[in-house]
């Protein structure tokens, strides 16, 4: 199977419930790290809260968490669960140069799994020659040298994942400084975000078989479509563009994203009912209990409208009470839905070889 045929395809079904198969597809167990993201999450939040030596809290501003791809979403994470709770901006910082407001009253959190993605340094450096109150959270490589030399603290985090099967040992260090210095009271959020990952660990791992298990079943009937995800804006947001970033890289297939309100305004107009386009589009919409109210009426009212221009609609709910909890769950499913989907395609989902080559390509001394 090699992912040309479109829904649900018995031959892919009864491998993702077959453990030989799944190794010979997977033969770095990226699977596994997907289904050890509630570790993660403990861990990540223990490291970071371990780290003794930060800069002082008082008069921060704003906070500017840098960092790349895998990396980089822990600065959305951040921005979707901190920012409404916190009295300061924070941006998630996604290239080469600081914004303006970011100075000495700044905290800038520069986060790269490798430790050497270009921007995240030039960034880091720039935080640095401001005087901004900076920490570094890195799995080794220069990110992590040159904040043991220049003195700036470190979270340094377990290696040997892909970064963006790292979501929690990177995530989490930067919500525990932020609690630390007074940005974010976290109340019982990581101990519930934690539980309920369990669970869906435990719905959605690769023992729970295919008539059970939803990750499963929305990667089979993804199967040979484009996925579109939605959520609202805020932390359904951030999700829906962990979904596609995921359907890129573990299932190697294009994936696109939006936020509802804004995409009610402009990208609704894309599915006109009869399109010879849209079969080939499915959309994932991505809900939680804690919506802004008439954002609500208006996904139930936009997937109603969309659902006759595409391939199907399908809505995920995401489980808990808190906005972290509610985050990473629906990130959780989406992580498991991607992998299956690759593996349902027949393809390994660790290797990201263009991103690889990019890289070598711009590659120039330092
Ligand atoms: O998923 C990936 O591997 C990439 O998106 C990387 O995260 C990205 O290139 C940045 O690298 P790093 O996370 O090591 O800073």
């Amino acid at each position: 199977m090699t992912g040309g045929a479109r829904g649900e395809d018995p031959q892919a079904a009864a491998d993702l419930d077959d453990p030989a198969r799944l190794e010979a597809l997977d033969p770095t167990d990226f699977l596994g790290a997907v289904e050890r993201l509630p570790e993660q999450v403990r861990e990540g939040w223990r490291l970071g809260a371990a780290q003794r030596h930060l800069p002082p809290g008082e008069g921060i501003r704003g906070v500017a968490v840098l960092g790349m791809g895998g990396s980089g979403i822990s600065g959305d994470v951040c921005r979707a669960v901190v920012g409404p709770r916190s009295p300061v901006v924070i941006e998630a910082v996604k290239g080469y140069e600081l914004p303006g407001w970011a100075g000495p009253d700044a905290l800038v959190l520069a986060v790269s799994y490798s430790g050497n993605t270009e921007e995240t340094l030039a960034a880091f450096e720039q935080a640095c020659e401001r005087g901004a109150r900076v920490v570094a959270v890195a799995g080794g490589g220069r990110l992590a040298e040159l904040a043991r030399r220049r003195g700036v603290p470190l979270v340094e985090v377990p290696g040997g994942l892909m970064p963006r099967a790292a979501l929690g040992y990177l995530a989490m260090p930067i919500l525990a400084v932020c609690e630390r210095l007074g940005l974010w009271g976290s109340g019982a959020a990581v101990a519930e975000a934690a539980e309920l990952l369990d669970q869906r660990v435990e719905e959605c791992g690769r023992k729970s078989a295919i008539g059970v298990n939803p990750a499963k079943q929305l990667a089979l009937r993804l199967l040979g479509r484009v996925p579109v995800v939605y959520g609202s804006e805020g932390l359904a947001g951030v999700a829906a563009y962990r979904w596609k970033c995921q359907f890129n890289e573990n299932a190697k297939v294009p994936a696109f994203w939006n936020a509802v309100p804004e995409l009610d305004h402009n990208e609704v107009m894309g599915w006109p009912p009869g399109s010879p386009l849209g079969p080939g589009f499915a959309a994932v919409v991505l809900r939680h209990a804690g919506e802004h109210a008439r954002v609500a009426t208006r996904i139930d009212a936009t997937a109603e409208m969309v659902e006759p221009g595409v391939g199907f609609v399908e809505q995920a709910w995401a489980r808990g009470a808190s906005p972290l909890a509610r985050l990473l769950d629906l990130a959780c499913l989406g992580d498991f839905t991607s992998t299956y989907l690759g593996l349902a395609r027949g393809i390994d989902p660790a290797p990201i070889r263009a991103i690889e080559r990019l890289k070598e390509a711009i590659e120039r001394p330092r």
